[in-house]
């Protein structure tokens, strides 16, 4: 039975999947040094402190700190195992960027030594291990298949839950070499109860954009169910309802688009490797990169004056949750100042978000300050803060527009207050205040189902 011969990791890029990752790894028992070009994430740790907000990876990382197994650094040194984190972006011509990835193996090669395992689990493009892990190592003077064991094995852990979802996801472990996916296997599994599978480096490179497509095309359809259930004045939360009962039928939830750091950024990858092949990918992203701005379109047909206040509630791109990373926000906050809008944005957990120009804007954590005078309020995140808003949170707005991306309010008792509401996937509601007895039933008969 082969054994895990591996006594110390290097963490390279000390983010949301490279910290919690090196603080488990501490916990293992491993001697851990996490590796960071940040000179802020350096000095919050080596103070003693986890620059992430999530309460389990503020615990761990804090307790991997306090055991002295782990240290903190922006210089890289030799171990036996180097785990790759750091960010792999598009570009503003939504090609990939793997600047970040080039200049972290390159800083490493120089230090890893024979024998190393090295691995990769930044969300890459098929061949990126290949590529560029082991060009820049074999440019050091390793050969990356016989000197050092290189492998590519992805993350995929959910934010909100990433301690529990690192320690049991299911890990694919793609190696250069079957000798080198086979002691990845082994090192993954003294760490995580996951079922760690193995394959090849490129099988495994392409898996996990597979995996974050498959959200976004699904996102996408059931984004288009919604736009035909607007116009054809039904409400898509119920068809979904239905549709779902078949056996083997999961369509997803609409909304106001898709964020994050995966899922609106993966598909590019696909997109850019083979256009001619991934053109349902492609009106894929742009359906959801264009869900905000539809609402804003039917905010402006109903009675939204352009130019007018917007309120926005939700920076995030998920409900309670303090990343606002590519959030739809960020695309309702370009179509609104394209448009010529004035607009201010509360969220109770982001404090700051970037215009897509790059500018970094303040969000207020006061609800009544956003949305006093405003003419339109837009919710973009389901916080759970939100879902118990009632009417009189609304009574300081200017007009009665309430944009529902997310179908989180009590549709009725704001109709009910004067409100028009539109809801994604739902026919515009008009106020019903003023409608005698009978015709208030018989509205909210057609509505109820939205509410
Ligand atoms: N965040 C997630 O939920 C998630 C989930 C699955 C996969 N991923 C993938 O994991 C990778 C990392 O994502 P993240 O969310 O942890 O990113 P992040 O931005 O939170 O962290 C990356 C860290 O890498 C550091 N870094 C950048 N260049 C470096 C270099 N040359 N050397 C050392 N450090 C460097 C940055 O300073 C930063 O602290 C990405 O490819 C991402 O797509 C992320």
């Amino acid at each position: 039975m082969p054994k895990n011969t591996i006594n110390s990791v290097s963490v390279v890029g000390l983010g949301y999947v490279g910290l919690p990752t090196a603080a488990l790894l501490t916990r293992a028992g491993y001697k851990v040094r996490g590796i960071d070009v940040n000179q802020d994430i350096i000095d919050c740790l080596n103070r003693g402190e986890c620059p992430l907000g999530e309460k389990e990876v503020a615990e761990i990382v804090v307790e991997a700190l306090h055991s002295g197994n782990f240290e903190a650094s922006l210089t890289p040194t030799t171990a036996d195992a180097f785990v790759i984190c750091v960010p792999t972006p598009v570009r503003g011509d939504k090609s990939p960027d793997l600047s970040m990835v080039r200049a972290a193996i390159r800083a490493t090669a120089p230090v890893v030594q024979r024998g190393a395992l090295v691995i990769l689990e930044s969300t890459s493009p098929i061949g990126t291990t290949r590529n560029v892990i082991a060009a820049e190592l074999a440019a050091a003077g390793l050969d990356p298949e016989k000197d050092v064991d290189v492998c590519y094995c992805p993350e995929r852990v959910f934010p909100g839950a990433t301690v529990r979802e690192i320690l049991n996801n299911d890990r694919v472990v793609g190696g250069l070499t079957q000798g080198a996916a086979e002691r990845a296997k082994l090192f993954y599994e003294s760490f995580c109860n996951g079922v760690p599978v193995t394959t090849t480096a490129e099988n495994a490179e392409y898996s996990k954009l597979m995996e974050n497509t498959f959200r976004d095309v699904n996102i996408a359809l059931a984004n288009v169910f919604a736009r035909i259930a607007e116009g054809a004045g039904v409400d898509v939360q119920e068809v979904i309802m239905l549709a779902n009962r078949h056996p083997r039928v999961n369509v997803h939830t609409p909304g106001p688009g898709v964020g994050g750091h995966c899922i609106p950024v993966d598909p590019w990858f696909l997109i850019d490797a083979a256009p001619a092949a991934s053109r349902l990918l492609l009106d894929s992203r742009n359906i959801n990169d264009g869900q905000a701005e539809w609402l804003l379109n039917r905010a402006e047909a109903s009675k939204l004056p352009r130019g007018g206040k917007v309120a926005i509630l939700g920076a995030a791109y998920r409900g309670d949750l303090d990343d606002a990373r590519e959030s739809p926000t960020e695309n309702l906050l370009s179509a609104l100042e394209e448009r010529g809008y004035k607009w201010s944005l509360h969220d109770p957990f982001v404090t700051k978000i970037n215009l897509h120009g790059g500018a970094e804007v303040s969000v207020h954590s006061e609800l009544s300050v956003v949305l006093r005078d405003a003419d339109a309020a837009f919710i973009m995140t389901d916080h759970s803060a939100y879902r118990a808003l009632s009417v009189e949170a609304f009574e300081v707005m200017k007009e009665r527009l309430i944009i529902d991306g997310r179908r989180m309010l009590h549709k009725n008792s704001f109709l009910e207050a004067g409100f028009t509401v539109i809801g994604t996937g739902a026919p515009t509601s008009e106020s019903i205040e003023g409608l005698d007895v009978e015709q208030k039933a018989a509205h909210l008969k057609v509505v109820s189902s939205n509410s």
